[in-house]
C-alpha cells in the first residue's frame, strides 16, 4: 500500500508543487499525496492541488476554541483518510502538542534558513537584517517547538550584495524544491533513522 501523504500549506505552495511534481514523476517512492490542507481559504496552494486533482481541505482555525482543539480537528481529518505522513510546506501556524503526538516522527517541515539560526515566520528577512553572509534551507522532523526538530538535510545559500528578501527567498526556494522531495522519499523508503537529535540517511537516499 502506498504511504498516504498530506501536505499542509498556507501560501503560494511552490514547495507543495515540487512535491506534487515529484510524486507524479515517481520520485516520492511508493507514496500518494492524498490531501492538501490549508488554514487559509485564499491560499494559492489550493488551486495547485485542484489542478493536480488532489483533495483539498480548508480547516478554519477561527472555528475552534484554541490551538489544541484545532490540532484535534486536524488529526481527525487525517485519520479519516488514513494519512501516514505529513509534510509542512509553508504552513504558518504552530501545531499543538496533541497533533504532534498523534503524528510523532511522521511530520516533516521545510524552513528557509540554516536552523537553529533564524527560526520563525520571517527567517529570510531576519538573516538579511542580521547581515549573515550565508543562509540556506533546512528539512527536518517537526516536534512540539517551532522549527526545532531533528534535521534531515541542510544546504547553504550565499547572500549576495544587493539581495532583497524576494531575490534571496527565490534562491532558497530553489534549494528547498530540490531537497524536500529527496527527504520525503528517503522517509517513505525507510532510509532515515532518528536517535535523539541525530538523523542518519542511508547514502543511496541522499540524492
Ligand atoms: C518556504 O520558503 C518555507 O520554507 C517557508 O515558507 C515558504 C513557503 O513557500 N516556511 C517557513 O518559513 C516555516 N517557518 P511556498 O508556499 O512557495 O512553498
Amino acid at each position: 500500500m502506498p504511504t498516504k501523504i498530506a501536505i499542509f500549506a498556507s501560501g503560494d505552495g511552490t514547495n507543495a508543487q515540487a512535491l506534487i511534481d515529484a510524486a507524479s514523476s515517481g520520485a516520492l517512492g511508493d507514496s500518494e499525496i492524498a490531501l492538501i490542507l490549508s488554514d487559509r481559504p485564499d491560499a494559492g496552494v489550493l488551486d495547485r492541488a485542484e489542478s493536480a486533482g488532489i483533495e483539498v481541505l480548508f480547516v478554519d482555525p477561527t472555528s475552534y476554541s484554541g490551538r489544541s482543539a484545532y490540532g484535534e480537528a486536524l488529526a481527525k481529518h487525517l485519520k479519516e483518510r488514513s494519512i501516514e505522513l505529513v509534510c509542512l510546506a509553508g504552513f504558518m501556524r504552530i501545531l499543538a502538542a496533541n497533533f504532534i503526538k498523534a503524528y510523532e516522527g511522521r511530520i516533516l517541515n521545510v524552513h528557509p534558513a540554516l536552523l537553529p539560526s533564524f527560526p520563525g515566520a520571517r527567517a529570510v528577512r531576519d538573516a538579511l537584517e542580521w547581515g549573515t553572509k550565508i543562509t540556506g534551507a533546512t528539512v527536518h522532523f517537526a516536534d512540539e517547538k517551532a522549527d526545532h526538530g531533528p534535521i534531515i538535510f541542510q544546504e547553504s545559500v550565499e547572500i549576495l550584495t544587493g539581495d532583497t528578501e524576494e531575490t534571496l527567498h527565490e534562491r532558497i526556494k530553489e534549494v528547498e524544491h530540490r531537497l524536500y522531495p529527496i527527504a520525503v522519499r528517503a522517509v517513505v523508503d525507510g532510509k532515515v533513522r532518528v536517535e535523539g537529535r541525530q538523523v542518519t540517511v542511508d547514502e543511496e537516499a541522499r540524492t
